[in-house]
């Protein structure tokens, strides 16, 4: 295995949220979506569903339902919380960047495979894994969550039944603009050794 290689990828995912309409074939859909399934999974009971839509209309119901939960309450939350860069860029993908993306990804958990409090936290692992796939293939993602204030929307364009639950909205698409690198904090900024208040 190459360390460096992944390395790469993973100091350079990050959002992207103004994509190209270049078309996203199926075998680069599946590389996303096996990448995915490789993911752990509380008991590996895999409770991941994934609906991959490519459908016009249903992409500009999603990404309306999207724009909603944002202009009535994400925007007025985000706006003291996040950088003006940030902020400005999760407007612009909330506002018609995500609607541009050729593929979105909705990602559900099925509630009957696994219980309540690990649902989520065995969905996302999944969800990461495919980010990352993505990025190694010069695609753009995102993981975004906003989707889910309107749950029952979601379920109904993609016709979830009641036991999946869906959880993220993953854009897929080639970026309008190369994504500069993600900035984050080192490490030791969040590690202590041995007990809370040693620092590393
Ligand atoms: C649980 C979760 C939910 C998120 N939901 C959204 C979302 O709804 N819309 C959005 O634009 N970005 C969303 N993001 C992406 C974050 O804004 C992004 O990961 C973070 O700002 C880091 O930015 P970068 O990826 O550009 O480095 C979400 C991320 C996580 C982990």
């Amino acid at each position: 295995v190459d360390d460096d290689a992944l390395f790469a990828v993973i100091t350079r995912q990050r959002a992207c949220r103004q994509y190209r309409d270049t078309p996203v074939d199926d075998a680069t859909v599946e590389r996303l979506l096996t990448a995915a399934t490789y993911a752990p999974s509380a008991e590996n009971h895999q409770p991941w569903v994934f609906v991959v839509v490519r459908n016009a209309t249903a992409r500009a119901e999603i990404a309306g339902s999207m724009q909603r939960a944002w202009e009535t309450a994400g925007r007025a939350y985000s706006e003291t919380r996040l950088t003006p860069a940030v902020l400005g860029d999760v407007d612009r993908g909330m506002t018609g960047g995500f609607a541009g993306a050729p593929v979105f990804i909705v990602v559900a958990g099925d509630a009957q495979r696994s219980a309540k409090p690990t649902l989520p936290s065995s969905i996302f692992p999944a969800v990461q894994n495919m980010l990352l796939t993505a990025t190694a293939l010069g695609l753009g993602s995102a993981l975004t969550t906003i989707a889910t204030v309107h749950a029952g929307e979601l379920a109904r364009i993609v016709a979830l039944p009641e036991h999946l639950v869906p959880l993220a909205v993953v854009p897929v698409g080639y970026p309008v603009h190369p994504l500069a690198p993600p900035r984050r904090e080192p490490f030791s900024e969040h590690t202590h050794r041995e007990r809370f208040g040693n620092p590393w």
